[in-house]
Order: C-alpha cells, then sequence, then structure tokens
C-alpha cells in the first residue's frame, strides 16, 4: 500500500465494526497521518503550572515535530518550533529551564521570548537588504488555547477554534480540569514529565483511553494486589456507575457517576488526603449540586491526548514516532491548594498506577506491543481487528451528560466514533471538508 488516495473509510468500517490492521502498522498511513492529522488537530502541549514565569520554558511535542512552549516578558504564553530559521538546528535542546533569549548552539542565531530574531552574527557587515531579521523569526503556531490551565495549539490557521473543536466534549474537561472542589482554582503538574518509548502505534493508546472498557479484565491482578489509594485490594477509589460518551469530533469518554451524598472519601490510607478530599467534596456538592457526582473518569480528546480526571489524576499524550512506535508522556496533576501531605502521598499513587513503573500502566503496554508485534505480519495484516462490541445498541443522549451515550459500558462505540472521525481527516484535503 502507497498512499490512502482518499480511500481511509474503506479500511474503516465503522457500521460493521472491522478496522484494518495497515491503519496500526503502515509506514505510508503512518507519513500520511503526520500531514493530514498531526499538521491539522488541536494538540496538547503543556500546562500553565509549567511556565509559570517570564522567560520559563519547555521543550514540548506537536506530533513529530519537537515545540519550544515558552512565556514571554509580557506574560504571554507561546509555541514555536523548535528549528532554527537559519539551517535547522534545535535551538533548545533542554527539556525545560528558564532563560532571557534562546540562542542557536550552531550559529548563534539569537531569539527572543516572544520569538523574534534579535541577533545574527556578523550582521551589519555580513547581510544587506532585503534580509530583514522581522521575517526569520521562530516559526509559532497558527492557533493557542488555554483551557483550564491546560495549553493547545494547532499548526492550521483554518482550524476551528479550540471551543468548537471540542465541541460537546467540553463539558468533560471543564469538569475534570477544575481543582476537586468543583470551584474556578487552580491544579498544578507535579514534578515533572514521565516520558517513555512503547513499541506501537499511538490509536491503540488514544482509543483504549477512549472508551474501553472490555479491557479492564486485563488488570485483575492489579486489582487483587491493591495499589489504590484504600487500605486493602482494588486499584481507585469509588468512582460510581460507568457512562460512556462520544462525540463527532473523535473524542470520548468514560464518565463515572456517584449519587451526591455527603461522605465521599476512599483515601483510607492517608488521613490527610481523606480529610482534603472530604472537604473538597462538601465544596463540590455545594457549587454543582446533581452534577457534582459526575466525573470524566477516562477519556480522548482526539486525538492522541487522553486523560483520567478523577483520581489518579493525569494527562497522557502518545506522541507518534513511527508506525510501530509511540513516546508516552505523563503529567501528574494536583489540586494547588491541597496539603503537602496530600500532594506526596497522590504522587506515590499516581507512580504505583500509571508512568512507565505503574502497575496499571505496564498491563496495558504488554497488550498495545504484543498487539503490534503480532499484526505486522503479511499474514496476520489481512484480518481485521473486531470493534463490534455493543454495535446497534447506542441510546442517544443522556438528559444531563452530552455526547453519544450508550447502555452498555461494554461498548466499542467510543473507538467506533474515534476511528470514523480518524478515516475523515485521512481523507479531507483541508479543514473545510471536515
Ligand atoms: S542553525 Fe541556528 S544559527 Fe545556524
Ligand atoms: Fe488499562
Amino acid at each position: 500500500m502507497k498512499s490512502l488516495n482518499g480511500s481511509a473509510r474503506a479500511l474503516v468500517d465503522t457500521t460493521a465494526g472491522e478496522i484494518s490492521r495497515e491503519i496500526y502498522v503502515n509506514d505510508d498511513i503512518y507519513r500520511e497521518e503526520q500531514e493530514r492529522l498531526f499538521a491539522r488537530a488541536w494538540l496538547f502541549v503543556g500546562h500553565e503550572s509549567q511556565v509559570p514565569n517570564a522567560g520559563d520554558f519547555l521543550v514540548s511535542r506537536m506530533g513529530e515535530e519537537s515545540v519550544i512552549l515558552t512565556r514571554d516578558r509580557a506574560g504571554k504564553v507561546h509555541v514555536f518550533l523548535n528549528s532554527c530559521r537559519h539551517r535547522g538546528m534545535k535551538v533548545c535542546r533542554y527539556d525545560d529551564g528558564n532563560t532571557k533569549s534562546f540562542v542557536c548552539p550552531y550559529h548563534a542565531w539569537s531569539y527572543d521570548l516572544d520569538g523574534r530574531l534579535i541577533g545574527v552574527q556578523d550582521f551589519e557587515n555580513s547581510y544587506r537588504p532585503p534580509f530583514d531579521r522581522t521575517d526569520w523569526g521562530l516559526v509559532e503556531v497558527a492557533q493557542l488555547a488555554i483551557f483550564r490551565g491546560t495549553i493547545w495549539a494547532t499548526w492550521d490557521k483554518d482550524a476551528p477554534s479550540f471551543d468548537d473543536y471540542l465541541g460537546e466534549a467540553r463539558f468533560a474537561l471543564d469538569l475534570g480540569l477544575r481543582p476537586w472542589d468543583g470551584g474556578d482554582g487552580e491544579t498544578e503538574v507535579l514534578g515533572s514529565i514521565q516520558k517513555w518509548i512503547v513499541p506501537c502505534n499511538w490509536k491503540l493508546i488514544a482509543e483504549n483511553f477512549a472508551g474501553d472498557a472490555l479491557h479492564v479484565v486485563s488488570h485483575r491482578s492489579v486489582d487483587m494486589v491493591g495499589i489504590g489509594p484504600t487500605q486493602g485490594p482494588g486499584r481507585r477509589d469509588d468512582y460510581g456507575r460507568p457512562h460512556l460518551a462520544a462525540y463527532p469530533g473523535g473524542h470520548g469518554v468514560n464518565y463515572g457517576i456517584t449519587p451526591p451524598v455527603k461522605e465521599r472519601s476512599n483515601y483510607t490510607a492517608s488521613p490527610v488526603t481523606a480529610a482534603y478530599f472530604q472537604r473538597c467534596w462538601e465544596k463540590r456538592l455545594a457549587r454543582l449540586g446533581d452534577k457534582a457526582g459526575i466525573v470524566p473518569l477516562i477519556g480522548t480528546i482526539f486525538p492522541n491526548t487522553s486523560f483520567h480526571l478523577q483520581q489518579p489524576r493525569t494527562i497522557l499524550v502518545s506522541h507518534p514516532r513511527g508506525a510501530c512506535e509511540t513516546e508516552m508522556w505523563r503529567i501528574y496533576l494536583v489540586d494547588k491548594e491541597a496539603p503537602e501531605e496530600a500532594k506526596r502521598f497522590l504522587r506515590l499513587y499516581y507512580i504505583r498506577y500509571s508512568g512507565p513503573a505503574g502497575m496499571t500502566e505496564q498491563d496495558d503496554m504488554e497488550n498495545w506491543s504484543y498487539a503490534t508485534s503480532a499484526s505486522r505480519g503479511r499474514i496476520a495484516r489481512r484480518y481485521p481487528y473486531n470493534y463490534k462490541s455493543g454495535l446497534g445498541t447506542e441510546a442517544g443522549r443522556d438528559p444531563v451528560i452530552p455526547g453519544f451515550a450508550t447502555p452498555r459500558n461494554t461498548s466499542e462505540q467510543n473507538p467506533r466514533i474515534l476511528y470514523k472521525r480518524w478515516a475523515e481527516y485521512m481523507d479531507a484535503e483541508d479543514w473545510s471538508a471536515l
């Protein structure tokens, strides 16, 4: 297979619930994704708490591109392509830090925090008009949005606003990114980003988070060991009744709904954390009423930003590195106001659960990487994957939670909608066709 040539829909039959293995292992399709998907969609770049002060920077990624997230002297957040306009050198080779300007290590072109080219070696003697330094600043993203502390960007000036891109999935992010008391306070990133590489296609991760309740069986051993915040077995707190919802933009969320009762603390392994969450819960009940018990537990904002927004509370970006290789970046979020002891406790709990050494994450990584190696062969590729669970059982809409709901938590509705959107991107020439 050379190129899709407008035929992605033929590989992704979401009506029958069958998807060709090619889209997970084929290098040509992977290359086309970089152009048609990652160069167009809104992508997660970082969190405001990672660049609180002027001159703070963080090197992040958008698809395969390295980008610099920084805050200029006026406090404005920017996202630049991390590639020098002179001869392409990676301008910033550090993970994060604070600087007055970005000086390219190769021939020392220097850029201000707002991306302007301010220094060119031997400028007065060697460069003549019409060379104009103002034309050679760092390449900046076409659009940037900040949503409850999270920073998103797109390279496509014709992309819709971030709000329109989210559509009704905004409900999930808006609820999930608030502090646990349901107010307008801040959350912050705990420690640094955890980064590791998994030999699988990024879409296996995106669909898993978008709504794959069937795979919970693979975490049986973790449930038995008990890595959770409660004394005894279990790996998380009580999330109540699950509710799957999918969105036409390709986003999928698995909500947990608990009744808005007065007592709600499962953090018996840490009394300080338990008391903090109980205080938060009372405020949350007062603020959000019946909606207090709705939490976006797990989800994916299309294409590759996944999250757990109850506990553990993390954002996971699956950065593509090749058809069969993904670089996973995880951050852990915590309420800024939480007591230090609760932050310490949560950090350890989150790491036990998620991240490269996290026990739940290891189950998932094993599944994704073996599924990939067992799907690469010429024979294996002839047989599509099966996404038929819940076909024909879509329920329509819930009165409170927006999105297409399904009565069966084991439905593969959310992955089906994610792949439908994927095929639309791959076949569309530009945003007007999307
Ligand atoms: S590549 Fe950056 S100054 Fe030459
Ligand atoms: Fe999992």
